[in-house]
């Protein structure tokens, strides 16, 4: 699991694990790139195994070719962003095909990019959500797997819109893991398609 800052995604998921709603999974080890991450606080908390690799400064595939030698010693089979607020080389990319995901605060393709739930309060939409999807080598543009929507509210702020996704966001990253990790499905070009 990949993580740069809360780490409130990776929280909900470790909590998943233990009582057991994600049957198989384990988190292998997390990786942050930022030392000030406060989920690395909680990782010790939780004793989540955890790792920092810097990256500010350095080129994005000297410091992602760290993370990758990191990755493939604990053996992971999936890759998780949660958080994590740094593009990946294409070799990184290339390294996990199909097998990295990320979770994007509105419903893609609408409003991608930094501050996804703002935009979408800011354009008037009324309905927003949250998407877990594949990680391709375009920006939060890869197959999707699980989308939650949710209404805006007239009374709604960015700030509790936000909350609101996040609640979603919490539930959703952990029901496109187990459908992930189960097998049980094909991708035929953009996709998605659950077997059972
Ligand atoms: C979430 O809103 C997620 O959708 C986005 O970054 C935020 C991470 O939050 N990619 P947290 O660190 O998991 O609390």
């Amino acid at each position: 699991m990949l993580i740069s800052g809360r780490g409130s995604n990776m929280i909900a998921i470790a909590n998943n694990i233990r009582s057991g709603a994600l049957p198989g999974v384990e988190i292998a080890i997390v990786i942050s790139n930022t030392a000030s991450a406060c989920g690395l606080a909680v990782c010790r908390e939780l004793g989540l195994p955890s790792a920092v690799f810097l990256s500010k400064g350095r080129p994005r595939a000297e410091h992602d070719a760290d993370v990758i030698a990191c990755l493939r010693q604990h053996n992971v089979d999936l890759v998780i962003l949660a958080g994590y607020m740094r593009l990946l080389s294409p070799e990184f990319i290339a390294a996990f095909p199909n097998r990295i995901l990320n979770i994007h605060p509105s419903l893609l393709p609408a409003f991608p990019g930094l501050d996804a739930q703002q935009q979408a309060f800011d354009y008037g939409v009324k309905v927003t959500g949250c998407t877990v999807h594949f990680v391709d080598e375009h920006l939060d543009h890869g197959v999707i797997i699980v989308q939650r929507a949710i209404p805006v509210l007239d009374t709604d702020d960015a700030k509790t819109l936000s909350a609101r996704i996040l609640k979603e966001e919490h539930e959703a990253y952990s029901e496109a893991i187990a459908r992930v990790a189960s097998g049980d499905y094909e991708i035929q070009g953009r996709r998605y398609i659950k077997r059972n």
